[in-house]
């Protein structure tokens, strides 16, 4: 390197303002974000989610002006988690297919105020079932079934579909479910309802708050066998690429920040829109430093989703996504 004055300087294209907008690689569109809306049956007022401070349970009725809220702050998709009540569940997660079900009618509400927004709706048996495990449970040894669910998953997502969503969300890492999920939609005429297919779901511990807002099952329930291991790289390519090649229109990776790796390695692996989920533990311990004062929210959360962007997603799941379109897009 020649002594004296460098001959390259980057800094060029960083000193101004204007400048630094016209480089900018990579930006956040109020499209990129997917709001999860979790939704409940009883009372008429909203009630809050102490471990996801700004997030609440949405009763049916109020439904549809949650989402008319969310479609005229830009965005384009909402994923639907249903908050049900304990009488419902059972240990086979039977409800997961009534058509009369919350979810079911929560789709079919949505629909009906906003055609245009763009319905997820999870697929898997755990906010149905007493145990809290995501499919139904071996009694002599307590590990999940992985044929017998993926077949009540089929059902499931038969009654999401004709209740009108746009994608089923399978989140329940099983074996051959995108397969059989496709073919049942496509055997009942769904062909138009996609696939986003969460293919590299690790095994997390910051599950945790989402866990307490659909109240399903306890913090430290172990998943391990059938969630993603998360030291498992390899792994993950294999689900994302056995998840594409049976039939899904898009995958995810979650969590997102502990799994930036996986999020590039998926870019890198699929020509399929990659989903970034940013969860609620994520989501959670970010509100906790801001509530201490300890961060500043609007650069951090900023910050957070650009560089999920940056890593590859096409799109994020967050619970900022409607605070993100008021403060910083
Ligand atoms: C359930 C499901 C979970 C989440 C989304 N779908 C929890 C789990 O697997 O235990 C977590 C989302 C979040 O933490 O924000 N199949």
């Amino acid at each position: 390197m020649p002594i004296g004055h460098p001959h390259r300087r980057p800094r060029r294209l960083r000193l101004k303002e204007g400048v630094r907008a016209l480089v900018e690689e990579c930006t956040l569109r109020r499209e990129d974000l997917l709001a999860p809306v979790f939704v409940s049956e009883n009372g008429t007022s909203r009630y809050p989610i102490p471990s996801l401070p700004g997030v609440e349970r949405v009763p049916l009725p109020e439904l549809a002006s949650e989402a008319l809220r969310l479609q005229r702050l830009g965005l384009r998709g909402v994923v639907l988690f249903p908050v049900n009540d304990p009488e419902v569940k059972t240990a086979d997660g039977r409800e997961a297919y009534n058509r009369e079900g919350l979810v079911q009618r929560a789709i079919a509400e949505v629909k009906r105020a906003c055609p245009g927004l763009i319905v997820f709706a999870d697929v898997a048996l755990d906010p149905f079932t007493t145990h809290g495990h995501d499919g139904i449970v071996d009694e002599t040894d307590g590990e999940v079934l992985n044929d017998e669910t993926v077949e009540a998953l089929c059902r499931m997502s038969l009654t999401l579909a004709d209740a009108g969503v746009d994608f089923v969300a399978p989140s329940d890492m099983m074996d051959g479910r995108i397969g059989a999920i496709r073919n049942a939609l496509d055997e009942a005429g769904h062909w138009r309802v996609g696939i986003l297919a969460y293919s590299a779901k690790f095994a997390s511990a910051f599950y945790g708050p989402f866990r307490e807002a659909v109240a399903s099952g306890a913090r430290g329930l172990d998943k391990k066998g059938y969630q993603l291991t998360t030291g498992n790289l390899r792994q993950a390519r294999l689900e994302v690429e056995l998840d594409e090649a049976e039939g899904a229109d898009m995958v995810m990776v979650k969590p997102a920040l502990p799994y930036l790796d996986v999020v590039r390695q998926t870019r890198e692996t699929t020509h399929l829109p990659v989903v970034a989920y940013h969860v609620s533990g994520e989501y959670a311990m970010l509100k906790a430093a801001v509530e201490k004062g300890w961060l500043d929210e609007a650069p951090c959360v900023r910050e957070t989703l650009v560089s999920l962007k940056r890593a590859g997603a096409d799109l994020i799941v967050t619970y900022y996504a409607a605070w993100a379109c008021e403060n910083i897009l």
